[in-house]
Formats: C-alpha cells, structure tokens, sequence
C-alpha cells in the first residue's frame, strides 16, 4: 500500500483563522504631527522605481563618502546596498547628533527594583562612555576591524554602549539574549569564532539578584572543549567596585570593564569608516535543524532600512519619549530599541526587568514617571499585562499617541483591550511583522496614511513587495482567502546578507524553493521566503498565520523544535524526543515534548526533572515545555517518521484524523488516554 505522504506540524495547521474586523482610524492630532502622511510614498516605493526608492533612507543617514551603486546584483542572492559607500553606525547613533543634542537624554535606564533611581544618560556621556569601551576593546582587548565578540548582556545601558563600541571599531558583534544558558552562548561563540566574551556579573529578574557570570564559565569552557578559545572574558558589574556574583573570576581571563575603563579617561576613538556592506553584526536564530543560524546584518543598508521605518512606522521625533520593551538580545531589540531610534537621536528607554514586577502597574508607572508617549510589545506581554491587571493602565496619568505590537500574531480581542486600555482610545497601533533575517519591517500599516484593522499586520512596507505562492509554485491572487507561503519579491537594505559561513545553508532555506533559476544574478528570479504562511485580504491586508517550518513561536521567541529536541537527547536514558506547538492563553504557543526511553528504563518523575533541567542548561529556562510526556511508543509512519501532527493534535485536545495507516496505531489510543488524565 503507497504510504500517505507525511505531513510535518506546522503552526499555521493549528492557527486561529479570526472574523474579519473593522477599521480603526488615527485621529486627527496624530495625522497633524507625524512623519509620513504623503500616500504617493507608495507610489515612489513601487516596483517600478526599485531600487533606487530606497535612497530616500540611505539620506537619513550621515556618510563619510556617498555610495555610487544602489544594489549589487552580482553575487545573487547576496545582494549589497549602497556599494562604494563608507559609513561608521556609531557615529551615526551617537557623534553625529551632539552639535544639537548633547544634553538630550539619549537612554533612560529604569533597573528593576523601584528603589533604584532612574538613569538618565545624554548624547554627550554616550559619547563619553562609548569611546573609552572602543578604546578598552581596541588597546586592551586587541579588537580590530572585521573581528567578532560575543556579547551576553542583559538589559542594561552597558549592552548598547558595548554594541556601540564594537560598531565605532568596526568590529562585529553578536549578543546572545541574556536568559540563554551558558551552553547556548557556547554555541554561538565557537560559530561566529570569538576569542572575547562581555557579560555582567549579575542583573535583577523578578525581584532578585541572578548570577549571572556563572553562565560565562560555562560558555568558556564549553566553548573551549568544541575548539573555540575564549582568552578575555569582560565582566560588567551591576554594581561597579561591588562583587554581586558568587562566581570567581579567573586570573588572567577575566577583568572587570569598570576597572579597565578607568585606563581609558578621556580616550576618544576615531570611527572606522566602514564599506557600506560591511558586516555590522550578527544576530543568531532558531531554524528547522538543531544548529542556530547566525544572520549576518550589513552596515550601510540595514542601518539605512531601521532609521527610514523607526521614522515613518515609529514615528520617532527628537522630543519623543519611546519605550520599546523588547530584549535588546533579539532583532527587535537591535532594531527598535538601539539602531534606529538612536540614529533619529531619539530618547530611548530600556526596563532591567519584568514587565509585572512587582505589580501589573509597574509598566504604567514607568509610562507616567518618564511621560512615555511611543509604546513597543508583544502580543504575550500583552495577554499578560491584561490578564494581571485589565483596570491598571486607568490608574496613571501617560498618554501614548503611538503603540506596536510585534513578534506573534495577536488576536483581535486583545488587540482590542490593547487599544482601549492601554493606549486609551487615542494611540494609533501598528502590527509590525518581520523577523531575524530582514532587519525591519516587512509588512505595516503606515500610520497616518492606513487604517488599523485587529489582527491583520497591513500591506506590504514602501518598497516591500509580498508575494503568495501555493506549494506548486503559483501565485494566490489578493481576496483568494487561501492561506499559502509569504514571500518578498524583491530584496530591501535591511535584509541579511548571508548565515555566517554557510552560504549554502542561506540559499537553500530561503531562495531555493522559489527561485527561478539558480545562476541568475537578476533579483527578480529570486523571492525570499519568509517560513510564514499569510492570507491576503482583498484590501490589500496581509494576515499572518505562522510558521510553516519547524519553529515554535513561545512568547514571541523564536525555538526551533529540533533544538528542542535535541537538548532533550542530550539525556542518556532518552532514545527519542519529538516536540509539538500547544495554543496558549498567554504566550501563544508552548512547547509539549514527548518522550521515548531507551529499553530498560522507566518513565518517573525524576526522569521528567532530568530532562526538565537539560532543557534549561542546554537553551534557558524559555525552553521549559509546559509538559513532558513520557509514552511508551511514538506514533510512526511505516517508514519510521515520527508523527508530529498527531501528537499536536493530541496535545491541542483536536481530531487526529485518520490514523489507520501508521505502523502504530494502537499507541494513539494509549496517548490519548494519558493525555486525558
Ligand atoms: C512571527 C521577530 C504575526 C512570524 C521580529 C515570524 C509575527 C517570526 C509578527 C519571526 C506579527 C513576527 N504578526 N507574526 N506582527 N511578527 N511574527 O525572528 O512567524 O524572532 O516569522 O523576529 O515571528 O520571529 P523573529
């Protein structure tokens, strides 16, 4: 009998298909004051006027020599912007903005705990601080030019003023978000060939003080063992002169960046002029295998793309207050939170901590203390933040006029209580969807110029061109209500150049499936494929759905289940892990992991703790599968495939279908049960 063809899980299997909604419409005051209210952008941005649109954001940005070549074609699809010219990002984030605004605050840091007194650092200590770092890096480290360090930072000033430093010397960096374990921060420094890892000894998480240079130890000698040599390990201190870890340092290895900086008064660093194509950093990702992908970022086009969209989608103005609660450890982070808004000489606010620490008001009061007016979350801060304290956003006196939600589809309910709530019935709302790879915004409503619509992202960016192909390769016409895959027809500045190192790996995960022909150095043969599945409106409106890969979408984070699964293998007792999306009230999706012992070993519940804890050690605790299940059998194809879609069928309480054609069928039932209990 033909054995029926297996079909992976996929997100957008599992996906909410929403009632279509009204539109909400910006007020007058916001059309009166923002930054792009001409609609013809859409017409200078058209596919016709590609590529040379996007010279409109390269002027936003100060070079040191204008580029001559808007887009090189020539090495396909590893497309470089504004070749020929030269360009330093810290000097456009910094420098560049103290003939006007050295005594504006460019970064408000709010620690943790309230108690602690909010930071306020200008233009002009930015200045200061990132040019003694550039100098500790340059002179002490031995950092040049072309270089990587990794970088494992929480949300502190010190993190952009050290990505600043690196950007100033042209060296690359590559932070890793701050809740990874010392294990994944391994990975990603042997990948990108770091022989200097920045950390801090500790930082606030929920009200206590975590160690958080214990995770260095780990990382370097982990690192160490998979050929990878870590000589200068940089130690921020939470508490400069104050030990606030447990954790020894190492003669020899580890200093701490306090101390060192001291050597460094009053050092300035000349910037590095940079070729536009440069890499600027590398941000590391989830995929469909268990390795993360080092998305490489250029100099010149992704800054140009995140300062043209924090302008118009942001809509940042000097004397705006902009509060982006993202990690600085994601894209977003990168992006919104450091590069665009500091270019625009924006005064930008990073929060220590949690959003509900130590109460569901402690977001307001931040918005009202800091007189917040630009807000910038995810749908699963909130679903939470509504769930905690639906009447708190009442209770404070802040206004916002402008609010993003990013990084997961969000449900018009919430986007609702979003609007009403928390920005009050006046804020606009933008659902920016994007990812790691393509540095900014793909699809948006542009404020004032597109209505809202609840659960819709909106049409394409000015000059992104989506596209929707069935899996035969044929285009779906806007209105055919089919979901199919999203891709981008043409490439845009803010698009990764490359996977560091792996070329291959680059052109087969998102060019291969739809390019037309392979040796051509046309952009127009090769669309990028996004991983997402879409549906588009007849309004021009793109739904997002989810991925069709095998990545899960937990709160917004980015895990690839065979990473997952593979940090589940690292248990010697397992002989098989298979992990599957659950629809979740509050982080949209969690990760159910189901489990096959080798023969000779019992399911118990030390066992689940074993593997409970190498999901922590191996990724972080954003890895914790909301259950382990430890089952006799996985269900199988006669092939041996392991059936994933059935076992997210179980796991969402749905019908699994037709069944009858695995080699296995009887474990279905016995699954169930467990499951049922
Ligand atoms: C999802 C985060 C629906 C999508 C910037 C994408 C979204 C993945 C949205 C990238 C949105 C992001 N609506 N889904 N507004 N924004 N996504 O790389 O599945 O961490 O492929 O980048 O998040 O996640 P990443």
């Amino acid at each position: 009998m033909a054995e029926k063809e297996v079909v992976e899980t996929s997100e957008a299997q599992i996906a909410v298909h929403w009632a279509e909604e009204g539109y909400y419409y910006p007020s007058p005051q916001f059309i009166a004051q923002a930054n792009m209210t001409d609609p013809a952008v859409y017409d200078r941005f058209s596919l016709d006027n590609f590529p040379n649109c996007f010279k409109e954001y390269a002027d936003l940005l100060t070079w040191y020599e204008y580029w001559d070549e808007i887009l090189d074609t020539s090495d396909a699809p590893c497309f470089k912007w504004f070749k020929g010219g030269k360009i330093n990002a810290s000097y456009n984030c910094v420098d560049r903005h103290l003939a006007d605004k050295k005594n504006k605050t460019a970064l408000h840091f709010v620690p943790e705990l309230e108690e602690e007194k909010i930071e306020h650092i200008t233009y002009q200590e930015l200045y200061v601080r990132v040019n003694e770092m550039a100098a500790l890096l340059r002179d002490f480290a031995g950092l040049k030019r072309g270089d990587r360090v990794t970088l494992h930072l929480p949300m502190v000033p010190e993190l952009p003023i050290t990505m600043l430093a690196c950007a100033r010397l042209g060296v690359i960096h590559s932070q890793v978000f701050g809740g990874f374990s010392g294990k994944a921060a391994a990975d990603r420094i042997v990948d990108s060939g770091s022989r200097v890892l920045i950390t801090m000894d500790s930082y606030y998480r929920g009200g206590g003080l975590l160690d958080h240079k214990e995770k260095a130890e780990i990382a370097v000698a982990q690192a160490a063992k998979d050929g990878q040599a870590v000589d200068k390990v940089l130690v921020w201190q939470r508490y400069p002169g104050k030990a606030s870890s447990p954790t020894p340092m190492v003669d020899g290895r580890d200093y701490f960046v306090n101390d060192l900086l001291k050597d460094y008064y009053g050092v300035r660093v000349e910037p590095e002029k940079m070729n536009a194509e440069d890499p600027l950093f590398l941000m590391y990702t989830s995929g469909t295998t268990g390795k993360p992908k080092g998305c490489q970022h250029g100099t010149g086009g992704f800054l140009a793309y995140v300062t043209g969209t924090s302008k118009y989608v942001q809509d940042i103005h000097p004397e705006d207050v902009y509060w982006c609660m993202a990690d600085i450890g994601w894209i977003t982070g990168h992006s919104y939170i450091v590069y665009g808004p500091l270019a625009l000489g924006a005064s930008s606010v990073i929060y220590e901590g949690i959003p509900t620490y130590p109460d569901a008001g402690r977001c307001w009061r931040i918005a009202q203390d800091l007189d917040v007016n630009i807000f910038h979350t995810a749908p699963t801060a909130i679903r939470a933040l509504r769930k905690v304290g639906p009447d708190e956003p009442a209770k404070y006196n802040y206004h916002f006029k402008h609010m993003t939600t990013v990084g997961e589809p969000i449900e018009p309910a919430v986007w609702k209580w979003y609007h009403k709530e928390v920005g009050k019935g006046e804020a606009i709302i933008v659902d920016t969807w994007w990812q790691t790879e393509t540095g900014g915004f793909l699809c948006s409503t542009l404020p004032a110029i597109k209505p809202m619509k609840p659960g819709s992202a909106g049409p394409g960016m000015p000059g992104i061109h989506p596209i929707i192909f069935d899996d035969e390769g044929k285009e779906l016409p806007a209105g055919a209500g089919i979901a199919g895959n999203i891709c981008i027809q043409n490439p845009w500045p803010g698009m990764f150049q490359t996977i560091w190192g792996d070329r291959q790996r680059f052109v087969d995960t998102y060019f291969a499936r739809y390019c037309k022909d392979p040796n051509s150095k046309d952009w127009r043969d090769w669309p990028y494929l996004t991983g997402d599945a879409a549906v588009h409106g007849p309004d021009g409106y793109y739904r997002i759905l989810g991925r069709i890969d095998d990545v899960i979408n937990v709160s917004g984070h980015r895990l690839g289940t065979k990473e997952l699964e593979s940090a589940a293998m690292t248990v010697p007792e397992v002989a098989e892990a298979a992990v599957v999306p659950v629809a979740d009230d509050i982080k949209g999706k969690v990760p159910d992991m189901y489990i096959a012992l080798k023969p000779g070993f019992e399911a118990s519940e030390e066992m689940t703790k074993k593997i409970m804890t190498a999901m922590i050690t191996e990724i972080g605790p954003i890895a914790k599968p909301r259950k382990i299940w430890i089952v006799p059998d996985m269900p199988k194809t006669r092939s041996g495939k392991i059936m994933r879609r059935v076992l997210a069928a179980i796991s969402n309480k749905q019908d699994v279908g037709d069944v009858m054609t695995l080699a296995n069928p009887e474990i279905v039932e016995h699954i169930q049960g467990m499951a049922s209990k």
